[in-house]
């Protein structure tokens, strides 16, 4: 598959079959994620593949934090229920953390490193007829969460991947052109 349409057919999906997502799969977007540009080659990226145990703790950790917006004691349950049982039936998830340099420009620099890994294994996704779904946000931090992830001490938890087969592909979204916010400098 040419690059330019797996960067152009990429999306978060939202939804995905059943087909179970194997072992050799996972190992391949591994394989092409740690290849990403890092500075001093710090390698800072770490993956952590969870089960379905774990993505239902964490699941769990997620809808406890969206149920603190709900009222009704029973929709409460309800929303924890949902979201343990939505992360537990995924057919994979992983989650990324990184490294914690001590030096602030090195950690902002890994921060940016890991990331490019996570994009290199969404974009393999794409070569293997798989899709993925980037999340991040402040359940990264949660103890709970990271207690589901089994994530070392020391390291930021940055995004979590979902991945599975699309059970469908949504429209690209609307996105400005690159001409708008480029500047040509003389
Ligand atoms: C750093 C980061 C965090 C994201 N967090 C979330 C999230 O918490 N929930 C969510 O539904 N999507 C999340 N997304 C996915 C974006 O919403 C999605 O990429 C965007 O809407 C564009 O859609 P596309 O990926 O299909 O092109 C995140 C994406 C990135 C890069």
């Amino acid at each position: 598959m040419h690059i330019f349409d797996a960067i152009s057919e990429r999306r978060s999906i939202k939804a995905f079959t059943d087909r179970p997502i194997s072992r050799e799969e996972i190992e391949q977007l591994l394989s092409v994620a740690i290849l990403a540009p890092n500075h001093r080659m710090t390698e800072p990226w770490r993956f952590y593949v969870m089960g379905p145990e774990a993505r239902a703790g964490f699941g769990k950790a997620l809808g406890l934090r969206k149920a603190k917006r709900v009222d009704d004691p029973d929709a409460k349950v309800a929303v924890i229920h949902k979201v343990e049982a939505t992360h537990r039936d995924l057919p994979a998830m992983l989650a990324v953390a990184m490294t914690l340099d001590e030096n602030p420009e090195i950690r902002e620099e890994d921060y940016a490193a890991t990331y490019m890994a996570v994009q290199n294994l969404c974009l393999a996704a794409v070569a293997l007829g798989l899709g993925s779904h980037v999340k991040s946000g402040a359940v990264m931090d949660d103890p709970k969460a990271r207690q589901a992830i089994g994530v070392a001490e020391g390291e930021r938890v940055i995004a979590t991947i979902a991945l599975g087969e699309p059970a469908a592909v949504p429209e690209a979204k609307l996105r400005r052109d690159a001409d708008e916010l480029t500047t040509w400098a003389p």
